[in-house]
């Protein structure tokens, strides 16, 4: 039997594509930038199994130009860039990469928390600006964390792994989700609020839920107005799930003190956007996972998935199990 051929979207780092190479007739993109839509419909038609990251778009275009395709495998925790539904009716598995980033994704929300409520982009705009005076009693005073509320919307692993670095800040925790959680709230000590309930609560809400249709602008113009004048959003999930004119106009009228955000919408965010130049916006690039260990980690899960499918068995770390006999 000839080995099953894949299609890497993008030279990933560590051993994965060794890891694929063991098992399949492997061809990767070797550009370093995102493929070309036309690049990647040609090249899945070939293909038994495809290895993609956040920037392709995996829909039913892309399934219907792939017929031999068995497998897909995404080098990221978030798949929202796929099309789950479509790839399940296919009985096609999506593989994901879950826990490998939760602690350093965890770390970037934290820091972006401090960075924002603390103003540390004003700060360093000063200094690099010439505009470091004299000492003042009231200069660049921000919020602090330690003593204050932390609203967490979404509790999925990144969201604990915040609420246990909060609890290490002397924070209090609350937190929302679709379904109630137990368990978190007994093993993190975090109470459960309505999302509206959360947002006039909250000193500062770190926004770590999936991106679907029913998070999809949750952050908008009606939330950021619940929130209080003093708080902080945190956004490290992604750019859509914050209704972005909405987050730039609340920034600059006083609706919310500040913003820490390693996503937007759009990305990458042009330069000339409204939100890039409000000093009271701490943006980075979509960097939540970016450490070395860890993105070494997410390419091999993300091999290891597709390597399993491709061999027969069950994705270790699928997004749509279902497509599994039970
Ligand atoms: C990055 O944003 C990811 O979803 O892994
Ligand atoms: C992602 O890993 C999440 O569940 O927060």
């Amino acid at each position: 039997m000839a080995a099953p051929k894949i299609v890497v979207t993008r030279r990933p780092p560590g051993a994965a594509e060794e890891m694929l190479r063991a098992a399949a007739d492997v061809w990767t993109w070797p550009e370093n930038r995102a493929m070309p839509r036309d690049e990647l419909l040609a090249r899945a038609g070939g293909a038994d199994g495809l290895y993609c990251m956040l920037t392709d778009r995996i829909d039913a275009g892309l399934l219907d130009a792939a017929p031999r395709l068995g497998a897909v495998s995404q080098m990221a925790v978030g798949v929202d860039n796929i099309d789950v539904a479509a790839c399940t009716a296919r009985g096609i598995p999506v593989g994901h990469t879950p826990d490998v980033l939760t602690e350093t994704t965890a770390d970037t929300a934290f820091g972006l928390l401090i960075a924002a409520a603390r103003r540390f982009r004003e700060g360093m705009e000063d200094v690099v600006e010439g505009r470091w005076g004299e000492w003042d009693p009231m200069y660049m005073v921000g919020r602090d964390l330690h003593g204050s509320v932390l609203g967490i919307v979404g509790l999925g692993r990144i969201g604990r792994a915040v609420a246990r670095r909060a609890a290490g800040f002397g924070m209090r925790v609350l937190y929302t989700k679709r379904f109630r959680d137990p368990a978190a709230e007994e093993e993190l000590g975090v109470e459960y609020r309505s999302f509206e309930g959360l947002l006039a609560e909250s000193d500062h809400v770190a926004v770590l839920t999936s991106l679907h249709a029913g998070t999809r602008h949750l952050v908008d113009r009606a939330a950021l107005a619940a929130m209080k004048p003093s708080a902080t959003l945190v956004n490290a999930s992604r750019g859509p799930v914050v209704d972005t004119d909405a987050l730039a106009e609340a920034l600059s009228e006083g609706v919310i003190a500040a913003a820490g955000l390693d996503v937007t919408d759009p990305e990458p965010l042009p330069p000339d956007h409204p939100l890039a130049s409000l000093p009271n916006c701490f943006i980075v690039p979509h960097i939540g996972s970016a450490t070395v260990r860890t993105r070494i980690l997410m390419a091999e899960r993300a091999a290891v998935n597709l390597r399993a499918a491709l061999e027969g068995n069950r994705m270790p770390y699928c997004i749509n199990p279902e497509v599994y006999p039970a």
